[in-house]
């Protein structure tokens, strides 16, 4: 199969993960805390992005659209980019109920191909949890981040940890099932989405890439970006492993006897004026 093959099974599952987010039986997405008028951004995100007034937003693979209109609230404008419509549409909706149609559109498109779609500049750009991780090439794709980034403007991208994803929990122990190194897909194959829901996946095979922490370091080096902050974290925001649980803070962690390891990393990236 080629990489074009892959992405559209993907496409598959994050077409239909969309239904069954939107309607988030568990609350975990918080779409009424949302609609309500709360931020409802990963609350690393929040600490980290900094304050966004007045700033034009890129927000890459925004699925339904929660973060993105949650940065509207204060940014200018925002554009929303997925290539998943069921997604998107919600995302429409969204912003209507919100009264935040005027500063957020949706452009509907495969990463790679963004570019024939939208043709424009960002003060910021934003990516986070969950995001490289169905996409094959990281290189390609750290070029048309970049690209959408203005001189001057910054990137921030929040990730599951590399060492962290090789990683299974069996039998209450981590132990390594995939390898750091490999350019084959991961297959995975997943009965429930994310979201804590007991809906049954029909399109349950999704194909991954664990980036290794040297391939994001070069990617992004390489397109000019200067680094300003690398961070690491105890926490994230879904059960990365069976055996965590989430806090006050809805950020997922081992308990105190749990092992003390790196399970999140988060980083800002600026391109020179
Ligand atoms: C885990 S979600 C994004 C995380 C976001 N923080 C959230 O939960 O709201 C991943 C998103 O990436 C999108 N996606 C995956 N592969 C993509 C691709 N090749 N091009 C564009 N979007 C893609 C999916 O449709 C999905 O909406």
């Amino acid at each position: 199969m080629s990489d074009a093959d892959f992405i559209k099974l993907n496409k598959a599952n994050w077409d239909e993960a969309a239904k069954v987010h939107f309607e988030d039986p568990a609350d975990w997405y918080q779409i009424g805390r949302f609609l309500e008028g709360h931020d409802v951004r990963c609350l690393i995100d929040q600490q980290e992005m900094g304050d966004l007034s007045g700033l034009k937003v890129l927000h890459a693979q925004c699925h339904f659209g929660l973060d993105t209109l949650s940065v509207a609230r204060q940014a200018k404008e925002v554009v929303g980019l997925d290539f998943s419509p069921v997604a998107l549409a919600q995302a429409a909706e969204l912003a209507q109920r919100t009264g935040l149609s005027d500063k957020a559109r949706w452009v509907e498109s495969n990463i790679y191909e963004a570019r024939a779609v939208l043709d424009e500049t960002f003060d910021f750009v934003y990516a986070s949890w969950g995001v490289t991780g169905w996409l094959p090439d990281l290189a390609a794709w750290a070029k048309i981040i970049a690209s959408y980034i203005k001189p001057g403007g910054r990137f921030y991208y929040a990730e599951g940890h590399p060492c962290a994803f090789i990683l299974d929990e069996i039998d209450g122990h981590l132990r390594p099932s995939t390898p750091y190194w490999h350019r084959d897909p991961i297959v995975e194959t997943a009965d429930h989405s994310y979201n804590e829901s007991s809906v049954q996946l029909e399109n349950r095979e999704v194909h991954c890439w664990n980036h290794p922490l040297s391939e994001f370091m070069t990617a992004f080096l390489s397109e000019g970006l200067v680094l300003e902050f690398f961070h690491e974290h105890t926490a994230v925001p879904w059960r990365m492993f069976p055996s965590m649980t989430m806090g006050d803070d809805r950020l997922y962690r081992f308990g105190p006897e749990g092992p003390n390891m790196a399970l999140g990393m988060s980083m800002m990236w600026s391109k020179p004026a």
